[in-house]
Parts: C-alpha cells; structure tokens; sequence
C-alpha cells in the first residue's frame, strides 16, 4: 500500500502513552495487563490482534505483551474509504484525525517493529490471520451492528484456545449495535462472560472457571477499583467500577527526553525556585 507524501514534522511524536489520542481507560489497562501477563505466565502462547486501532493507544500498549514467535495484527480503514454510507457517517463523525501514518508514527516512538498491519475493513480480517491462532482479540472499530456481528463471527473462527475476547463500547448510548451484537453471542455462540468495565465486555469461548476465580482474586486484593458479580445466562460475570483504578506500567516512548518544561508537573519547591522564593 502506497502511502500519501507527508511532511515527517507534522507526525505526532508521542513521549508518553497518556500523549497518544484515544479512549483506553485505567481500568482496561489494568485488565488487559493482568490477561496478557496470565496467559504468558501460564505459558499459554499465540498472537494478538486488534480491529480498531485509530491512533494506536491500545494497540501501543498491547505490542509490549508480544512474545518471540508470536504476530501481533492490527486492522482498521485508517484512511480509506469505509465500504458502506453508515460506516462512513460514522468515520467522518468520529475520526477526522485519523491517518495511517500518524498510527506508524505513534507505535514506533514505544516500539521497533510495526504490527502487521491489514488496511480495509474488518470484514477482510479472516483472509489475512489464521484461524485458531489468536490468544487475545480486542475489537474496538465499527458500532454498526451487522459490522460488530461479523467482527465477533471472525473473532470466534479466529480465537485460539482460551483465549480471550474484548468488546469496545458494548453498552454506550450511542451504539446499541454493539450491545445487540455482544449480548447476541452471549445468547446463541457460547461466548461466556468474564467480566465488563464501563466500556469493555471480556469473554471467552474456552475455559472459564479457573480465569475466573483468578481474576475475582486480582480484583479482592485492590483497594482502587469496585467489583461485583452478576448472574448473566448462567455465568457469574464480574461488573467493575474502575475511575480511580491505578495505572499498570506503561509502555516507554523513545522520544520520552524531548518532554519540556511544560509536560513535567513542577515540584512545590521548583516553583518556589521559579518564583524566587524561600
Ligand atoms: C474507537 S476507534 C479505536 C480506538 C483505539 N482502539 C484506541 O484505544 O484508541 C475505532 C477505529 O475503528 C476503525 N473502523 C471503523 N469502522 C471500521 C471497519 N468497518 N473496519 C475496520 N476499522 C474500522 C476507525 O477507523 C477507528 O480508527
């Protein structure tokens, strides 16, 4: 794919992850940490792919859990034309800043290697990774409802072995497709629900009952972030509340020196230094 000529000084130079635009809150970080880290504990090995990726902070944080062997995808339109007028609507509505380019530009301040990148829609994801090979899925792209339907279809055919599943958006206001797609699932495809945060579903269509107590035991032992379980078609889902969720380790951007004055929170006694003060 032939990328638009592109002056390198407009490229977003990102010193942190908090820098990078997009929606990926605490308490998802701390979730797909604590999964990512399990299932390379558990010696549980397979690859990773995004659908939706925008300006690539979720993305940026999930390339840090890619392990030798091990692909990493990432598949969004970026700057193409979505193929149908809703999906359209909606790309023009939401991400006017999207380019592929700044995305590139963004994952190699934290990492060497671009993820392999599949530039289209996310009903081509199938031709391009192989069934069974995927140990994590998040799908974070359209809210359309056929689109999210055929996201998940792919995802199932995709999954590996216990893996796990992520849902962006699956209860907002705004998108009632994705609430219909993922609870649609739940219902006909056995796809069982581990737990949700105030944006994220995450499930799996393989073993449940061990990940399950593991992760009600993570969250017993916080003191920053609410949990509850919920009986949802059988299973016992957890529900988390997690607005003051402390932040895992982040990823390190290469540019994370060139942060000015301006980016650093200024200590009581620099300012009192500034002002000249004792
Ligand atoms: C909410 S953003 C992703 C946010 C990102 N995961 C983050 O954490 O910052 C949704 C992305 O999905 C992409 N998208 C929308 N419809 C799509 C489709 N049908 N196929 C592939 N990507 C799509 C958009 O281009 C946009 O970049």
């Amino acid at each position: 794919m032939q990328h638009a000529p592109c002056d390198p000084a407009t490229l977003p130079r990102p010193t942190s992850l908090s820098e990078v635009k997009g929606w990926f809150h605490s308490p998802d970080q701390v979730l797909f940490d604590w999964f990512l880290t399990r299932q390379g504990e558990q010696g549980q090995t397979g690859d990773l792919l995004e659908i939706g990726a925008y300006l690539g902070k979720s993305a940026i944080f999930m390339g840090r859990y890619l392990r030798p062997g091990e692909l990493f995808t990432v598949c969004d339109l970026f700057d193409s034309p979505a193929g149908d007028d809703a999906n359209s609507r909606e790309m023009n509505r939401s991400y006017a800043t999207l380019t592929r380019r700044a995305f590139e530009a963004n994952y190699l301040s934290f990492h060497d290697e671009l993820p392999a990148v599949v530039q289209g829609p996310s009903s081509v994801i199938t031709d391009h990774v192989e069934p069974g090979t995927c140990r994590f899925i998040h799908v974070d792209a359209s809210h359309l409802y056929e689109h999210v339907h055929g996201d998940i279809a792919a995802a199932r055919d995709l999954i590996g072995p216990d893996g796990i599943l992520v849902l962006d958006d699956f209860r907002a206001e705004h998108c009632p497709g994705v609430a219909a797609a993922t609870w649609g699932a739940v219902a006909t495809t056995g796809l069982r629900p581990l737990c949700i945060t105030a944006t994220k579903f995450y499930g799996t269509w393989g073993a449940y009952d061990e990940v399950h107590a593991d992760l009600a035991a993570m969250l017993a032992g916080r003191d920053d972030m609410w949990h509850g379980a919920e009986q949802v078609a059988g299973d016992p889902m957890i529900r988390i509340s997690g607005r003051k969720a402390r932040l895992p380790g982040q990823p390190v951007s290469r540019h994370r020196e060139e942060r000015t004055p301006e980016h650093r929170p200024v200590r009581k006694s620099g300012l009192r230094a500034l002002l000249g003060r004792r």
